[in-house]
């Protein structure tokens, strides 16, 4: 159970008071208007139009030839039905290489309808964090596995093992300080999620990170138990099969975040 009202629309002030007061936070990608209907309509807080488009929707092998675009095409048509969930946006690669760029494309994905963008990373990334949050424009982090840096970690693995957790955990400061109001973790060993959230002055939102975050996400296509052509992460469970539509399948993922039996340690990594 929520202490935020079923009809209310969710604000980023509201995501910090989750946290204070404990409540799970539920999140979703949605491409289209018609999934991102139901969704909304069935108790999901967050959605988040990931750039993971690209690997769902387009085919692609990666998420880095995605365009601004791209995500200000699918930010509009999901913008349209929202009535309650908050909307969070990806910049895509590239898109946030200076403060400038990220800039034009945070305005064009919020003129579309977004009220967060999502950033991956640490590093310089912080001066594009503040640069936008000077300018009004909220932002999520996204550290752990990051996607966009597909090339340099060479595949998608679990991160923040041993030694690397310190700088993870330094990382996750940075981005708050950085004026972040959100963070996502991705794929990070579940004692480490668990510390970071425990140490955030922020939400935290894990997907293969454990059931120690402020709340889950998850891709929408894994969540129905879509083949996406590539490798099925460990943490991906298909909820369709449980709930038996989409609605059920959504009210089963999203009791189950706030119950906190989901993920269980079927769906995480321990260390
Ligand atoms: O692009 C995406 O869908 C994401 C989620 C995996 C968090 O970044």
């Amino acid at each position: 159970m929520s202490s935020h009202a079923d009809s209310k629309p969710w604000t980023v002030p509201a995501l910090a008071e989750a946290k204070r007061n404990g409540d799970k936070l539920v999140m979703l990608t949605a491409y289209d208007a018609g999934f991102a209907r139901v969704l909304d309509a069935n108790g999901v807080d967050l959605i988040l139009i990931g750039d993971s488009l690209g690997m769902v929707v387009q085919g692609q092998d990666s998420t880095l030839p995605v365009t601004v675009a791209d995500v200000v095409y699918h930010t509009t048509a999901v913008s349209r039905v929202l009535q309650r969930a908050l909307l969070v946006a990806d910049l895509p690669f590239g898109a946030d290489a200076t403060p400038e760029r990220a800039l034009d494309a945070s305005l064009q994905l919020l003129r579309a309808g977004a009220e967060m963008v999502k950033i991956e990373g640490a590093g310089f990334k912080l001066d594009i964090i503040r640069h936008l949050v000077e300018r009004e424009i909220p932002v999520c982090s996204h550290l752990g596995l990051t996607p966009q840096s597909v090339l340099r970690l060479g595949g998608y693995k679990v991160q923040g093992r041993g030694e690397a957790g310190e700088l993870l955990r330094r990382q996750a400061r940075e981005v708050a300080e950085a004026g972040a109001s959100l963070l996502v973790l991705e794929c990070v060993p579940t004692p480490l999620a668990a510390q970071v959230t425990a140490e955030s002055s922020i939400p935290t939102i894990g997907i293969g990170a454990g059931p120690g975050c402020d709340g889950q996400v998850l891709v929408l296509h894994d969540f129905l138990g879509l083949d996406s052509g590539h490798r099925r992460p460990k943490f991906v469970k298909d909820f369709l099969a449980e709930g038996g539509s989409v609605a059920g399948a959504v009210r089963a993922y999203t009791d189950a975040v706030r119950a906190g039996t989901f993920p269980d340690a079927e769906h995480a990594y321990a260390s």
